[in-house]
């Protein structure tokens, strides 16, 4: 058997944590390798975009799964993925993060004995209604390689009985994505573009099923939003779910508070860096801010990612109005914490987890 191995990606933020690692594999070329897309995002801005402005080759493999429930979503992913691993076996199997794909993925490769190496591992946020919790749960159970992004990781994986020599503390390949690209990220001036001045609004990003799926609690959301908006404009970046359930709605936003399509990485990048606060309930967006120093206030009621709010830039607000307005406040009266960096998000995380594929290939 060849050594090759499959790097799996789905959906938007796996975009993001794979392109590090074609980065650093192309260049050591050490570890021949080739791209899956499941397909589980397929619009051109959710997809297509982000593999062109990463710079990362088109997918060798498409699984054009698209969406669907849950369930019928994993079904057909594990379906097609399946098919390819028995047509091409792979020496093993990288996935990334906590989407219905990751979890589809490791579960065929671990059916058919071929070694899963799960890059973000050990994030918990104990909350069983998000579906990325499930997902997180099976994908490291089954896992022959945990590589984990911060300290809580280690820990969660280690009160699972989950064996030490499988764990290794590696740091978040994220932040490698956007330690390369922020300066090319910041030509962009996405803000002028949009109509507003840096450092003279807020951005907002909303996809979550807790808060966009429920008709009452998104249109109490769109309210305060539309209330934030008198203060500071707001631009909100509608993801395609969100834009759905809006639509369903039939909410028509004041001129301040500016829905626009879904933009990529780079315009993301820059409208984070420059924005005076972000609202969001996008785990990625909380590492990004934490990183770029920006206030994130996180419309959710946990997280996976506690050092964002340990060391970084992030507070939980849940979607509670009178926290939301009381941290909104003191942003802009100039009160809130400036955050701490965070260990080993260090721009170098695909290196390591490269030396740890080439170890583990080294034993197969
Ligand atoms: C998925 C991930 C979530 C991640 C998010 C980033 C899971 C369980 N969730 O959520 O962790 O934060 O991606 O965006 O895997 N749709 C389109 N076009 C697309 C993709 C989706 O129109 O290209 C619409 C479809 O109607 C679909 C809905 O959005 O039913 C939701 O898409 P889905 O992939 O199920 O989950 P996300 O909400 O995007």
């Amino acid at each position: 058997m060849t050594k090759l191995i499959y790097l799996v990606a789905g959906a938007r933020p796996n975009f993001i944590k794979l392109a590090p690692l074609v980065w650093i594999l192309h260049s050591r070329r050490s570890v021949p390798f080739q791209i899956v897309h499941t397909g589980q995002h397929y619009d051109h801005a959710m997809s297509e975009t982000f593999f062109k402005v990463l710079n990362i080759p088109e997918p060798d493999i498409n699984l054009e799964v698209g969406s669907g429930t849950q369930s019928f979503q994993t079904a057909r992913i594990l379906e097609r993925f399946d098919e390819l691993l028995q047509e091409k076996p792979p020496s093993a199997v990288v996935v990334f993060g906590d989407v219905n794909s990751t979890l589809a993925c490791s579960l065929a490769a671990a059916k058919r004995q071929i070694p899963v190496v799960h890059v973000e591992a050990g994030l918990r946020s104990f909350d069983r209604s998000m579906p990325e919790e499930i997902n997180r749960l099976v994908t490291d159970a089954l896992s022959d390689l945990l590589l984990v992004s911060e300290a809580s990781g280690m820990l969660h994986l280690q009160q699972e009985g989950i064996p030490e020599e499988k764990v290794h503390l590696v740091g978040n390949i994220m932040i490698d994505s956007l330690v390369r690209m922020l300066p090319k990220a910041l030509q962009r001036q996405t803000a002028s573009r949009l109509g507003v001045e840096p450092g003279q609004y807020a951005l907002l990003t909303l996809h979550r099923p807790s808060n966009v799926d429920d008709p009452e609690t998104l249109s109490r959301l769109l309210a305060l939003f539309a209330d934030l908006s008198q203060k500071i404009p707001l631009i909100f970046p509608v993801h395609p779910r969100t834009k759905k359930q809006i639509e369903l709605l039939g909410y028509t936003p004041p001129s301040d508070f500016r829905m626009v399509e879904p933009v990529d990485y780079l315009d993301s990048l820059c409208l984070q860096k420059q924005a005076k606060l972000v609202l969001t309930d996008s785990g990625g967006i909380q590492e990004e801010t934490s990183c770029l120093g920006i206030p994130c206030l996180t419309l959710r009621k946990n997280t996976e990612r506690p050092v964002t709010v340990e060391l970084g830039t992030s507070t939980i607000v849940g979607n509670d109005e009178n926290l939301i307005w009381n941290v909104f406040e003191q942003v802009l009266a100039g009160q809130y914490k400036h955050g701490q960096p965070i260990p080993l998000w260090d721009g170098h995380t695909a290196g390591r987890v490269a030396d740890n594929l080439q170890d583990l290939l080294k034993g197969i």
